[in-house]
């Protein structure tokens, strides 16, 4: 199988505190990876430190074969290849649907406005928001912001999405919406790194589920080897805290 990002022994601190230690991980083309663990495993961090946001202190991460923290690779375009959903959005309140999905298209990747509305409608389609393209972001719920979020990454066509907890800021009935969304898009093919808390997601959704405390990876297999028969104890007593 196409490796699609590998990391090797990704390691980041912010002053002394190591928040990564040697993390070694990849994610295939095509594949749905959920990363669960409790509050301050580093979850965050890594998916910052994937997409840039934070600067590794150490390791590697080689993208379809290339070293992007080498001298001589383009960081910009690397960027432009990882779409990011965050928990909080993100939108431009003040501008309307459609305008939050063209901006980073004709910024970022300078389509011309024509062709970056068709696609952002294209995206909002597939969410199910073609119908808002006019409404201002701040006059949505927290799932259509959610959605719109989705929307704006995918029009940037990305090779990877990246979802940090995107259902975590929503009331409980928004939760499916989104989630409804995120499933039909794994189905799709697209490949997926989400860190969620929702384990009832990544038992049906995920190839794999990655495992993390303490700024390490404990554990990684196929769902049910997870949830069903967890081979070291920290994943044992993480589940029982929380599926309880
Ligand atoms: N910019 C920063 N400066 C200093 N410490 C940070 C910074 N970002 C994260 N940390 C610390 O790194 C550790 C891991 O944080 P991270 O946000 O990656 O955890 P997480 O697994 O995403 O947690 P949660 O489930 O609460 O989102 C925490 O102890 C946090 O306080
Ligand atoms: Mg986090």
């Amino acid at each position: 199988m196409e490796k699609v990002i590998e990391i090797q022994h990704l390691s980041k601190s912010f002053g002394t505190h190591e928040v990564l230690k040697d993390i070694d991980f990849s994610v295939q083309k095509g594949e749905v990876v959920c990363v669960i663990g409790s509050s301050g495993s580093g979850k965050s961090t890594l998916l910052r430190c994937i997409n840039l946001l934070e600067k590794p202190s150490g390791g590697k991460i080689i993208y379809n074969g290339e070293d992007i923290l080498g001298d001589r690779h383009d960081i910009h375009a690397y960027r432009t290849k990882l779409g990011m959903v965050f928990q909080q959005f993100n939108l431009f309140n003040n501008h309307n649907v459609l305008n939050n999905c063209v901006v980073g298209q004709v910024k970022v990747m300078k389509r011309r406005k024509e062709e970056a509305e068709k696609v952002a409608i294209k995206y909002l389609n597939v969410v199910g928001m073609d119908q808002y393209v006019n409404a201002k972001a701040q006059q949505l719920s927290g799932g259509q912001k959610q959605r719109v979020a989705i929307a704006r990454a995918l029009s940037m066509e990305p090779d990877v999405m990246l979802f940090d907890e995107p259902t975590s800021a929503l009331d409980p009935e928004m939760v499916g919406e989104v989630l409804k969304v995120m499933k039909d898009l794994a189905k799709s093919g697209l490949t997926m790194l989400i860190v969620t808390h929702e384990m009832e997601f990544a038992k049906e959704v995920a190839d794999r589920v990655v495992f993390m405390d303490k700024g390490v990876i404990v554990e990684e297999g196929p769902p049910e080897q997870i949830f069903n028969q967890p081979q070291k104890e920290r994943t044992r007593e993480f589940l029982k805290r929380t599926l309880r």
